[in-house]
Formats: C-alpha cells, sequence, structure tokens
C-alpha cells in the first residue's frame, strides 16, 4: 500500500482511522468524495461516529458531498445524530427520517449549482475534505477512485486533506478521471469539450501536499447495492421510451445512433438501458452522471462506444464485470467533476436526451421528483434539473399508479415543482406516451390523459379537467383550485385517490 503513496514525504502522515477522525471538530464543513455508493470514504467516518458515540461527545458537522453517499458516512453520521447540515442528495434511510422530522436541515440542490455556491462563497468553505484515492502522486496530487463528483472543488476550499487510499479499488482506475474545474465568472471560459469523448483535464485532482494531514489505509468495499428485476411495469415504460426514440429517428428528428443519453439512476433508467440493448440502436454515446449495469454491459457489447459520467455505480454484480473488464473501459468511460458531468452549456451544446424519473406528473407536464405528498422529501432533485432544463430532448417517466394503485402519479396538480411544464417535453408511463412540444397547456392536458393516466383513473382525471374548463370558460390553464389537490387530500384521509 505504502507504494501508492508516490511522494515519499506523505508516507510519514499515514495514520489510524480514528487518529485521522480527531482532526474533525464541532462545527466544522467536512466534504467528502463519492457520488451514490461509490467512491466515499469509509473508514474515517465510521471511526468518527464510533468516537463520537463511545465518548458522547457533542458534535454536530455540516456535510457535503457530490450526491448520495454509502452508509457509512450518511447512515452511520445520521445515527450518530453528527449530522447539522447536509447538502445537495441524499438517499439514506435514516437520514430521511431525520431530515423529515426536523432534526437535521437539508439543502436539496441542483447538482451543478453545489461547487458555484461552495467557489462563489454561498456556500461556508470547507475545513476538512475527505477524499478516497487509489493513489496520491509524486507531486501530491490525488487520484480518485470511482467517482469524482465535488472532490476537487472541496480539496480546493478545505484547509485540511484526509486521504483514505483503498486497496479495494483497483489501480487501473488511473488515467479513468479527466478533471477540469471551473473559475467563477467573469473568469470562467467555454467548456472545451465537443462530443461526450473529448478529454480536457488531469487524471488527478491538484492538491497542495501541505493541506493533507493525515493518509489511511482502507481494505473496505463501496457497498454497491442489487438492482432490483426488471419488472412489468419498468419493461412497459422502457419499451415505450424505445418506440418513441425509434419515431423520432424515423423522422429525422434524432440522428440514426440518438445523442449523447442521460439517465437517471435506478431501476427505470437501468431497465432503459437494458431496452436499448435489444434495440436496433448502434454506436450510441452517453452524456451522464453515473454509469450503472446496463450501460456497462452496452459498451461491453459495443452498443454505446464511450460514456461520460462522474461515478461508476454500479450492482456487486455489474461490478465485478467491470473489474475483469477494466483494460476495455478504460479508454471508453471518462470520469468528470460533477460540474462538467452536469454543466447546463454541456447538456445544451452536446444536445442531451435526458430521461429521468418522476415522482408525480400533473396534466400541463409540470413534475414532482423529489417530495411525496407534496411535503416529505424522498431524495432530491439530483442532477435531474442540471439536463432536464437543458437536454436536447427531456423525458420524464413514472409509473402511471403508485402503491398497489392506490396513488395516481399523474394528477390535477402536482403537490411540489421540480421541473416545470417549461421544462418537460415527454410524459412516459406503463400506459403510454404524451409528446408535449409544440401544444399549448389545454392540449398537453388532453395528451396526458389519452396516453399516460392509468385506466383506473381516467374518467375521474376527464371529468376534473372537463369541469375546470367549464368553471373557468377555458381559461389559460383551466383548474378548480379547490379541488386541483383534493386528489393528495383523499388518499391522506382515506387511504386512496379513488372518489
Ligand atoms: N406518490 C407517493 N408516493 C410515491 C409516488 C407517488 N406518486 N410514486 C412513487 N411513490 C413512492 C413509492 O411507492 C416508493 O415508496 P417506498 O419507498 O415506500 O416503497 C417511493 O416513492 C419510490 O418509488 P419507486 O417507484 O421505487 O421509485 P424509484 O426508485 O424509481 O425512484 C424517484 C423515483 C423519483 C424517487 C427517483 O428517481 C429520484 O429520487 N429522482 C430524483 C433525482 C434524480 O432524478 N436523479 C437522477 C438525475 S441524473
Amino acid at each position: 500500500m505504502e507504494s501508492r503513496i508516490r511522494k515519499i514525504e506523505l508516507r510519514e502522515r499515514v495514520t489510524t482511522p480514528l487518529e485521522a477522525s480527531n482532526f474533525i471538530k464541532d462545527g466544522m464543513v467536512i466534504g467528502t468524495s463519492g457520488f451514490t455508493p461509490s467512491g466515499y470514504p469509509k473508514v474515517v467516518p465510521l471511526a468518527l461516529a464510533e468516537r463520537v458515540v463511545t465518548s458522547k461527545e457533542d458534535m454536530k458537522i455540516t456535510l457535503y458531498s457530490g450526491a448520495s453517499l454509502g452508509p457509512e458516512v450518511d447512515g452511520a453520521w445520521a445515527k450518530a445524530g453528527i449530522i447539522a447540515k447536509r447538502l445537495p442528495y441524499q438517499t439514506n434511510k435514516e437520514l430521511r427520517k431525520d431530515i423529515n422530522c426536523g432534526k437535521i436541515e437539508y439543502l436539496d440542490m441542483h447538482l451543478s449549482h453545489s461547487s458555484q455556491y461552495l467557489k462563489n462563497g454561498s456556500l461556508p468553505k470547507v475545513n476538512i475534505a475527505i477524499i478516497e484515492a487509489i493513489a496520491i502522486t509524486e507531486d501530491g496530487n490525488i487520484i480518485p477512485t470511482s467517482a469524482v463528483g465535488n472532490s476537487a472543488s472541496f480539496v480546493k476550499s478545505a484547509d485540511m486533506v484526509i486521504v483514505e487510499i483503498s486497496s479495494k479499488h483497483p489501480l487501473e482506475l488511473e488515467g479513468m478521471s479527466d478533471i477540469y474545474t471551473l473559475n467563477n465568472p467573469p473568469f470562467r471560459k467555454s467548456i472545451p469539450i465537443n462530443s461526450s469523448k473529448d478529454r480536457v483535464g488531469t487524471p488527478y485532482i491538484e492538491c497542495d501536499s501541505n493541506k493533507i494531514v493525515a493518509i489511511v489505509y482502507s481494505d473496505m468495499e463501496d457497498n454497491v447495492r442489487d438492482l432490483a428485476p426488471i419488472s412489468d411495469v419498468d419493461r412497459a415504460i422502457s419499451n415505450n421510451i424505445i418506440t418513441f426514440l425509434e419515431k423520432q429517428v424515423e423522422l429525422g428528428k434524432l440522428p440514426k445512433n440518438l445523442l449523447p443519453l442521460q439517465s437517471g439512476v435506478g431501476n427505470v433508467a437501468n431497465a432503459v438501458l437494458a431496452g436499448l440493448g435489444d434495440s436496433k440502436f448502434e454506436n450510441m454515446t452517453c452524456y451522464t452522471e453515473v454509469v450503472q449495469d446496463a450501460m456497462l454491459e452496452l459498451i461491453l457489447s459495443g452498443k454505446i462506444v464511450n460514456a461520460s459520467a462522474c461515478s461508476i455505480s454500479p450492482s456487486p454484480r455489474g461490478q465485478k464485470l467491470f473489474r475483469e473488464n477494466i483494460d476495455f473501459f478504460k479508454d471508453k468511460i471518462i470520469l468528470r467533476p460533477l460540474e462538467i458531468s452536469n454543466s447546463p452549456e454541456l447538456a445544451r451544446k452536446l444536445g442531451v436526451i435526458a430521461m429521468n424519473t418522476a415522482i408525480e406528473v400533473d396534466i400541463y407536464g409540470n413534475v414532482n421528483s423529489t417530495h411525496i405528498m407534496g411535503t416529505k422529501m424522498m431524495n432530491g432533485i439530483g442532477g435531474s434539473g442540471d439536463f432536464s432544463r437543458n437536454a436536447y430532448l427531456t423525458i420524464f417517466s413514472t409509473s402511471s399508479i403508485a402503491k398497489n394503485g392506490k396513488i395516481s402519479s399523474i394528477v390535477p396538480m402536482v403537490s411540489h415543482v421540480d421541473h416545470t411544464e417549461h421544462d418537460t417535453m415527454v410524459i412516459v408511463t406503463d400506459q403510454g406516451v404524451a409528446d408535449l412540444r409544440g401544444l399549448s397547456p389545454k392540449e398537453k392536458a388532453k395528451s396526458i390523459i389519452d396516453n399516460c393516466v392509468h385506466p383506473d383513473y381516467k374518467e375521474q382525471m376527464r371529468d376534473y379537467f372537463e369541469r375546470s374548463c367549464e368553471r373557468c370558460h377555458c381559461c389559460h390553464t383551466p383548474h378548480i383550485l379547490g379541488e386541483a389537490l383534493s386528489w393528495h387530500m383523499n388518499f391522506l384521509e382515506k387511504g386512496t385517490m379513488k372518489k
């Protein structure tokens, strides 16, 4: 392991996780590497949680990351009661519980905004950055593991850096990262990337080695999770999206190999990509946030020729596939800082096809991706807004019903808005596709009701829309305001949206 610390003088900073955790003090801002359960530090966060629980220390910190983290940070720190404030995204059950009962302040942000907020002082600077690495270079720079996320911005902002050198991540990851960061305006230049495969930065995160106060060795794996088997609903959504894309190619609206694909994370996203494996599309590219299993398989089969992301987040099976074929993947996957992987400038320039998942969608195409019944945080907006507002084609999908049919995922009015009707272009459910481009609000409502609403709710929705039109004399966006959220109220009071 020592040979991974190529700057010899730094070897004397190797210490234990507990000693390293002693640098972390009450009130500090901690920025960690990691993006999904991939590339995040583990042994130091666990040592800190244990220390605080055992010694009953009073400690509250603010935690920044690229996106969600594994349970060794988000779960362990929430359980230890350490987190006062968290941003910009999370998916952890413990953390979610504490966010929704007011114990933790949570900033749910567009991921691409997070490093800009940090650089322009809208967020307090980082006191300590904890970065998982495969190695430290001869000059003291840090070579990240499987996720780049916000690490470069955190290292730059931090007073102190703790490096966790991981023995589990293969050294062959070296060269996959492409670190290029942005200055604040007016010194920001256009990003010189014109294709998903362009490399424009360094393979390491620049770091003043004087900032490195501790180095620890870690033999802990990323807590990668199995994906659920593809359900019939996921397959129906996937088929609907692929048929729609094929039609767009036939109509000459998209090139034969499509445009760079951005795909959200989770089961639907994985099902869509898996479906693309059986489609006739060839030579596809990806400009996205996270490389999941299906993307790895498509790269291996040659259907996808390259993918740009900010982390590789496979299931245990996908991780095995990745590691067994790492030499093949090496020049086909590029890992970039979040501000580049999720850059609105690049989503627009490259003409990304953004495919993300919604919790609920309303009849005018407004999308709620984050809140259950308008009040309870699920995960966060993540990168969905970075891509969807700026993409060439923006698709949101959801199953037409949730909770065994007690909920219609298409509602008269969303209970929280993340993506407005101006950003969403195509809505897809297991029932069908509504292409909203070029439609007025009333035309959108008709298309969504006809194509996307589950049959159990179709008549109820038509009735609402028709009465809304009558009541407001066919105004621009018809609603009966006193009734628009009554479906949600009905669910909360009676356990079903059915009337
Ligand atoms: N109303 C209330 N609850 C609903 C619902 C609705 N309309 N639709 C789904 N749910 C519930 C589900 O029942 C499930 O509940 P459970 O955890 O108690 O089982 C939960 O919400 C998650 O639903 P699921 O169908 O499993 O969704 P998913 O895993 O595909 O995730 C999102 C969907 C929207 C939560 C997820 O994609 C997300 O967090 N998106 C925002 C961030 C994002 O888009 N990231 C990618 C950007 S690159």
